[in-house]
């Protein structure tokens, strides 16, 4: 008689495979959900990975890892992650079990009206672009667009979104986006400090006192790290003789429109650079502020069609006059042209992020939020100027009738004029008795003084909302006769009312957006094949891998996605009450119990919008600790010379001396040099920023001896953990000495990288740490000794973190390790399968490598005029992405495979290399022109191809099909070679005009 236990099968392994791990045989983790999600997210099966240990000549994943991790620093007991409140604790959720579990948390969200502003703004996101931009991976999983031939589209996307900024600002270039409008306020005071003339230099940067609070703070913060002061008030009246800079806002904090213009003219006057935040849409009908006579112009970008989130992603924009293009910070997308001479677009002044000037730096931005801007800039296309007024203008109309009704209960409301913020005074009633009756009709006001409240009003007020809250507002009129009050107070009769003009000198007169892209996509269908025609340019994850060294290009999976869609998670404004948020207190409670298990550390801060932000946030969380225990005079950060250029310029702005650390023949850090380097400096050492594994893609033997000395000398560690995909279930940075470390949630975390943006970069610190972990001005975070906020919301791009979440709670620990062994074996597998044709630089005393290796082309420039950036664009020509290239070491390619791809897919990866090595030989052995070949030629678009004359002493098969495979997967790069120098002399950073777009283009 059966007892019915043969109808139970094992449990879901990690991989489809029988023999993995994962997993007991008990009847309850047997019958679990069919969907587990780990055999999804990695690559290969029980057979190919069998077969690719056969090839890398090693019995097993866990033999593989012990060869190249080393002993010392493994962990001593199996990752334990905290059980999740309404899942089960001793089985791993299915997919659709676990998507349940994130749509109740975001129903613990309580989604009030937030009337809140402060740069964050209720808004309708157009179905068209929510649908195929935000929760298309057509768009959202590439990186960015370093290879710009296959990145055509996103870079025509960003190219709208400057030009919309400039014409917006009145400001004539304008970059592809930073990460918040606070940061964007201190990036403009450090670009004014870098411009600024020689007297200027210890001046002081001025804050007008009615500026955002959120803004304020971290333009302190990052001043402070800098020794410049902040000088606050009135920037009318103010002295600015002693000033190199200035940041005023317009409209005011508090919704008032002043006049900037004899403002920005004393600061002329004063040689001080002037910065104005700013509002987008209110610019659509308020005079900008390149016409009133500023400097930079900063913002968000957020009410052009992106969610609140919560605080996040959103595009800050940055714009500013011609003669600082060359100091701006982030990416500027710019025109140039290709090998055919017709027009081609790509990043500006910039390889791999050499915008950032390593020591020399201003700025450390890197990843920025690029999927917002191209959410952003499809608004205005979708729109155009007309469409862009119309809505301001009602959102103007809006506020002006519910001032009227407000001014006739008795309110008084500022004198200077205002767009959509309100300025309420009270007269008598406390703010606090008003908030709590809005709270009872869900609704969140914000209080400015006792007896002061504001208000503003957004694209998605409607009139009844208008008339709940004069209803509201109503029960605490000073005017007498409520009855009376009441009677004139018809919504229409107060729309009548209302004035709507703008008076002199606030009220717009020249044209925007006057480009065709602006004017030519109005119907939603015309809107939906344009964006797809775009995103048909670009290769991204659903095209094939990305194997960018350092990037970590992994699944970035539908389930981990859906949250981003919900309500739930994206109407909250960021300072709502935090007992609003319920869902998101468990989000980053349980999230970050996870990641502190991870990393071996004792607490987070999800502040950190990006790696660089980490970076500098963690650098003056050590800063702090020095200071609080009167060793201010340490100031010296130790960084290798392989280190990311972020690191250098991070340390920089939080006001650290750079001395660089050399690297062995090997790619070690030379801890002969570094020891020498800190036992010179030990009297001054702050800290060391070290990457690990390395960035040459190895686990170096002598990393906990490191961190020992640098403890010795009395500086603590800063772990970059941009390659922290190696690491998960293995070792933890907590455990083998670093003090702090940031993750790139956009990395190991499944974040997509939307292009080059959005990221996050919580960091995680130490015990001793956590006191000094950051504040923020409006909402209750951070340490008792906290530094400073180092973004404009509490926890940064808040929303994507239910992607991580996911991700985490999908794969378990078990899953979690078994992904970083899958990662190691993928890279030591193709290293070996590509190690007879090409020369890998750098591996462990094991021979091994990590996640990621480098190969070395550099041998190919003598023996057959080939570089790198020729084999980059032939891999194009196979349908494939190039990895890093030329970084961290010149003339190679750094290749990060991640544990989801298959090793299908590897292989043709390794095919599409060996292919080309071939071609490389044949010029090399002089049976190929050294200049006319398949790969100087490369990309080769379809129009070259196809054209009638085909001069080339190869086929156009060659130069199209060059393998058996592609004709299933063609991918045409839109362009063919990009001249970067030609556009980098004639820099022009907005839509070009449309003679060179050819004929029909925006028909
Ligand atoms: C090693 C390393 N550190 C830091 C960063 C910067 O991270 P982010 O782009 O998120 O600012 C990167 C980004 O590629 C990196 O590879």
């Amino acid at each position: 008689m059966s007892d019915g236990t043969e109808l139970l099968e094992p449990p879901a392994p990690a991989r489809d495979d029988e023999t993995s791990a994962v997993g007991g045989a008990s009847p309850r983790a047997a019958l679990a959900p069919s969907d587990s999600f780990p055999r999804r997210h990695l690559g290969s099966n029980a057979e190919e990975v069998a077969a690719m240990l056969e090839v890398v000549g090693t019995p097993s994943l866990d033999v593989l890892v012990d060869e190249e991790i080393p002993r010392a620093i493994r962990m001593d007991a199996p990752l334990s992650l905290s059980p999740l409140a309404g899942l089960p604790a001793d089985r791993l959720p299915g997919e659709r079990e676990l998507v349940a579990r994130l749509a109740a948390m975001a129903e613990e969200n309580q989604r009030f009206r937030s009337y809140l502003g402060m740069g964050y703004y209720g808004t309708v996101t157009p179905p068209v672009i929510q649908r195929n931009v935000l929760e298309s991976p057509g768009w959202y999983t590439q990186y960015t667009p370093y290879q710009a031939e296959i990145s055509q589209g996103r870079l025509e996307a960003l190219l709208n979104y400057q030009t919309m900024v400039a014409d917006l600002t009145g400001l004539p270039v304008a970059n592809a986006s930073l990460l918040d409008e606070a940061t964007a306020a201190a990036e403009a005071m450090s670009m004014c400090l870098a411009v600024a003339k020689k007297d200027k230099a210890d001046g002081a940067f001025f804050v007008a006192d009615h500026c955002h609070p959120q803004t304020l703070a971290v333009v302190e913060t990052r001043a402070g790290a800098l020794g410049v002061e902040v000088r606050v008030g009135d920037p009318a009246t103010a002295d600015l003789a002693d000033c190199f800079g200035l940041l005023v806002q317009y409209p005011t904090s508090d919704g008032r429109l002043l006049d900037l213009e004899p403002i920005l003219a004393r600061a002329r006057e004063a040689d001080v650079r002037s910065v104005v935040a700013t509002d987008l849409l209110a610019l659509t009908l308020l005079r900008p502020p390149g016409e009133m006579g500023a400097d930079v112009a900063v913002g968000s970008a957020q009410r052009f069609g992106v969610p609140l989130g919560y605080g996040g992603p959103h595009a800050a924009f940055f714009a500013t006059r011609e003669e600082y293009e060359r100091k701006m910070p982030g990416r500027i997308i710019g025109v140039s042209r290709d090998a055919q001479g017709d027009t081609a677009l790509r990043m500006a002044l910039q390889t791999r992020e050499q915008h950032i000037r390593r020591e020399k730096a201003t700025s450390n931005i890197c990843t920025a939020q690029v999927l917002l801007a191209i959410m952003a800039g499809f608004y205005a296309v979708y729109h155009g100027p007309d469409g862009l007024r119309r809505i301001a203008r009602r959102v103007h109309h809006l506020t002006a009738a519910l001032a009227e009704g407000l001014r006739r209960l008795g309110f008084r409301l500022a004198d200077e004029p205002f767009f959509d913020t309100l300025r309420v005074d009270l007269a008598g009633t406390s703010a606090a008795e008003l908030l709590t009756a809005a709270e009872a009709r869900r609704i969140n006001l914000r209080a400015l003084d006792e007896e002061v409240v504001g208000l503003s009003l957004d694209e998605a007020t409607t009139v009844e909302e208008v008339e709940t809250l004069l209803d509201l507002f109503a029960a605490f009129a000073p005017s007498a006769g409520v009855t009376e009050v009441n009677a004139s107070l018809g919504f229409d009769d107060l729309a009548r009312a209302a004035a709507v003009a703008f008076p002199a000198p606030h009220a717009r007169s020249s044209d925007f957006l006057t480009h065709p892209v602006f004017h030519s996509f109005r119907t939603e269908h015309e809107m939906l094949r344009y964006m797809k025609r775009l995103e048909s340019r670009d290769l991204s994850l659903c095209h094939s891998m990305i194997p960018l060294g350092s990037c970590t290009m992994k699944l970035n999976a539908t389930s981990e996605m859906l949250g981003l869609s919900w309500p739930g998670w994206m109407d909250l404004h960021p300072f709502a009450p935090p007992e609003q948020a319920s869902g998101y207190r468990e989000l980053f409670d349980s999230l970050g119990a996870w990641l502190n298990e991870i990393t071996g550390f004792a607490g987070i801060s999800f502040m950190p919008n990006a790696g660089s932000q980490g970076e500098f946030t963690g650098l003056m969380v050590i800063r702090a600790y020095h200071r609080d225990r009167g060793e201010a005079h340490r100031n010296v950060c130790l960084i290798p010379v392989s280190a990311h250029g972020t690191n250098p310029a991070s340390a920089v702005m939080a006001g650290m001396k750079v001395v660089t650390v050399k690297c062995d023949e090997r790619g070690d850090i030379d801890v002969a040099d570094l020891t020498a380097k800190a036992e010179e400096h030990a009297d001054r050492l702050a800290a060391l920023m070290v990457t690990y594994p390395s960035t040459h893609g190895v686990f170096e033997g002598a990393i906990r001896d490191i961190c020992d000395v640098i403890h010795r000398c009395g500086g603590l560690v800063y772990l970059d953990g941009a390659n922290l995909n190696a690491q998960v279930g293995l070792c933890r940075p907590g455990d083998y000495g670093a003090d702090v470390c940031h993750l790139n949630l956009h990395k190991t975390f499944c974040i997509p990288h939307g292009g080059g943006g959005p990221g996050m970069g919580p960091i995680c610190v130490a015990e001793h740490l956590l006191p000094y972990l950051p504040t923020h001005p409006v909402v209750a975070v951070g340490g008792e000794k906290g530094i400073g906020p180092v973004a404009a919301a509490p926890w940064g791009s808040a929303s994507i973190l239910t992607i991580s979440w996911v991700y985490v709670a999908l794969m378990g620990a078990e899953g979690l390790t078994e992904a970083s062994k899958m990662a190691i074996l993928n890279a030591n597998y193709m290293a070996c399968r590509l190690a007879g044709h090409y020369d890998v630089l750098y591996t462990g005393e094991g021979g091994r490598v990590a996640h990621e290796f480098i190969l070395d082309l550099r041998p190919f420039k003598a023996s057959a005029g080939v570089e790198a950036e020729d084999v980059a664009k032939r891999l194009m020509d196979f349908g494939f992405h190039a990895p890093t290239m030329s970084w961290p070491v010149p003339g190679t390619l750094m290749v990060e495979p991640t544990e989801s791809e298959s090793k299908g897919e590897l292989d043709r990866l390794c095919e599409a290399l060996i292919a080309i090595r071939r071609e490389i030989q044949e010029i090399a052995d002089g049976r190929m022109d050294r200049e006319d070949n398949p790969l100087k030629n490369a990309p080769h678009t379809a129009a070259v191809v196809t054209a009638d004359e085909w001069t080339h002493p190869y086929t156009r098969r060659q130069a199209a099909y060059p393998a058996p495979w592609v004709r299933e997967r063609k991918l045409w790069p839109a362009v063919g070679r990009i001249d970067n120098v030609y556009g980098d002399r004639n820099l022009f950073c907005a839509c070009p005009p449309i003679e060179a777009y050819g004929e029909g283009a925006f028909d």
